[in-house]
């Protein structure tokens, strides 16, 4: 089967852009591994930061300034001033779709405070904003007619004389291995908060498979140490209890009813509070009690459900016990402004893709817009591509690899527990490569990994049935965990110091001389990583031509 266009991805981002590659003529498949309900863009309810009202109170400029002042620089300012201009037209655009953000009784979109900004400005649909937008952007994709392969999981980027041809996958339905040419690809598919499993908000399918699948295409990540916790989410399993509940008036106290903390603080800074307050032995709650019952049915009914339901608290009359938990991840595919890669064809958007609008902490409500901007923008650039393209041959070499790696998986004979496995990963990242990090931590967790890695070859499905196998689904997961965790362990040994969401107890201050700067992840060879960062390959560089100066010199 050929497209013109194929997305990977179905979040905000992927559907975005999805839709903004077909209006522009192109034909377009959207491939998603699971229900596009349980991506980050779904899961995210708080809201979206845009300024529709002009006011002495804000501007896009404000808007501009509170992205970079929570970013803890390494910041992109003019990717940041494209997507805070383009907020208002989206969140029209969004409306015009039929989403129904909360307005008023004169039908004005309302709008809540976000922690880290110095206005309200973040529009919503009580605390179920992401769903409620991806639900309309599906709508909208099958109305235009893009075909929706749903249960479909990436395998690899196909390339013909190292140039894209299209993509091999997993068709889950029965197993089989299935490729697909395509013009342009634009990866879409998601971070990699889920391989902190049992501590993350994200579905465990949220290992990171678009950007391991990017990095064997050769192509470069960036910042992979800079991990978001998000500071409020359930003790019990890491769901995420939204931001807009402290936006609503929600407190953050301890079990002695003290509140100990800045509850609207920007997330990297609020976590910390908390892990240390937990530190030192306190339980962290958050407390609805002393707001109106309208307040909770109103703005936070499914958080109202989630705790009920999940924990058994009625959040009225009760505290509801919370964690920092991994939420996002702000590093992944290095892209250009306008969203290409290294690989001409190949355009990412969303999380898995590095733009510089989050620096090295980002600001809640940001998210789904970055994942809409940069969505219309890849849609958008790589419908403009294939214009001036022909498709080119899938190499049969690279289907047959992927068979032979999948009838192995299957065929072998099971060794190990892969829930126990990815639960151990989980339970060694969260504790040595959690909010707090250090040396021997990271130096701990990463010789587990190491660990785990020698055991993989050992990982096969106990059930040998084709149909459905979602044991073979979890051990390619797990596989691409444990390369995203080695690309993020080693960036955040090498950051030797404290930035953002990224903070080192063995260096505890921000080093501008040394670390202003993003880092990067390239492949020397399969299983090789290689860490740089930008003036770091400039010293050396320079070192070279000194070296080369002193030759022949003397
Ligand atoms: O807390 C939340 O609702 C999450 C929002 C976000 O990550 O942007």
């Amino acid at each position: 089967m050929l497209y013109d266009v194929i997305v990977v991805g179905s979040g905000i981002a992927g559907l975005f852009s999805a839709l903004y590659a077909k209006k522009s003529g192109a034909t377009v498949a959207i491939l998603t591994k699971s229900n596009p309900f349980r991506s980050n863009s779904a899961v995210a309810s708080g809201g979206i930061n845009a300024v529709i009202n002009l006011s002495e109170y804000d501007s896009i400029l404000h808007h501009i300034n509170d992205t970079i002042d929570g970013s803890d620089g390494l910041t992109n300012r003019k990717n940041i001033e494209d997507m805070c201009h383009e907020a208002p037209e989206i969140i029209k655009e969004l409306a015009k779709m039929g989403v129904n953000f909360d307005a008023d009784e004169e039908g004005n979109i309302m709008q809540r405070p976000f922690g880290g900004t110095k206005a309200t400005r973040t529009c919503y649909i009580a605390d179920k904003t992401g769903s409620a937008i991806v639900q309309a952007l599906l709508l909208e994709c099958r109305n235009q007619g893009i075909h929706i392969l749903s249960n479909h999981q990436l395998l690899s980027i196909a390339k013909y004389k190292e140039r894209l041809s299209g993509v091999t996958l997993l068709r889950r339905r029965d197993s089989q291995v299935i490729a697909l040419g395509c013009k342009a690809l634009v990866l879409a598919g998601g971070g990699y908060a889920g391989i902190f499993r049992g501590h993350s908000t994200n579905a465990q399918e949220s290992s990171g498979d678009i950007i391991a699948a990017a990095l064997r295409a050769n192509m470069k990540l960036s910042n992979m140490e800079f991990v978001q916790f998000h500071p409020t989410t359930l003790k019990s399993n890491g769901a995420l209890v939204t931001e807009a509940a402290r936006a609503e008036g929600a407190y953050i106290v301890d079990e002695k009813g003290v509140r100990f903390t800045d509850e609207m603080q920007t997330r990297d800074k609020l976590s910390r509070d908390i892990t240390t307050h937990m530190l030192l032995g306190h339980h962290i709650f958050l407390d609805f009690r002393h707001l109106p019952q309208e307040v909770i049915e109103k703005k936070l009914p499914s958080t109202q459900k989630m705790a009920l339901n999940s924990a058994g608290i009625d959040i009225m009359s009760e505290l509801l016990e919370i964690t920092p938990s991994a939420h996002y991840t702000i590093g992944g595919i290095w892209t250009r402004g306008d969203t290409s890669t290294e690989i001409p064809g190949i355009f990412a958007c969303g999380e898995c893709a590095v733009t510089g609008v989050h620096g090295a902490n980002r600001l809640g409500g940001n998210s789904l817009l970055e994942g809409m901007h940069f969505g219309r923008l890849a849609g958008a650039e790589a419908g403009k591509y294939v214009k001036r393209r022909d498709f080119l041959p899938i190499d049969y070499a690279d289907i047959n690899k992927e068979l032979r790696r999948i009838d192995l998986i299957i065929d072998g004979e099971s060794h190990f527990n892969i829930n126990a496995m990815r639960k151990n990963l989980g339970n060694a990242l969260f504790k040595n490569a959690g909010v707090f990090r250090d040396e021997s931590s990271l130096v701990d967790v990463y010789e587990y990994v190491e660990y785990l890695i020698e055991k993989e070859y050992g990982l096969h499905c106990v059930s040998k049935d084709r149909e459905n196998n979602v044991e073979l689904s979890s051990i390619l997961e797990f596989k691409n965990a444990l390369y995203i965790s080695e690309a993020m362990i080693l960036s955040a040994l090498k950051r030797e110091e404290s930035r953002g969401v990224h903070y080192r107890n063995d260096f505890p201050q921000k080093n501008d001389k040394r670390f202003f700067t993003p880092s990067y992840v390239s492949l020397l060879d399969a299983n090789l990583f290689y860490i740089t960062f930008e003036n770091i390959v400039f010293d050396t560089f320079w070192h070279k031509i000194k070296k080369f100066l002193t030759s022949i010199k003397g």
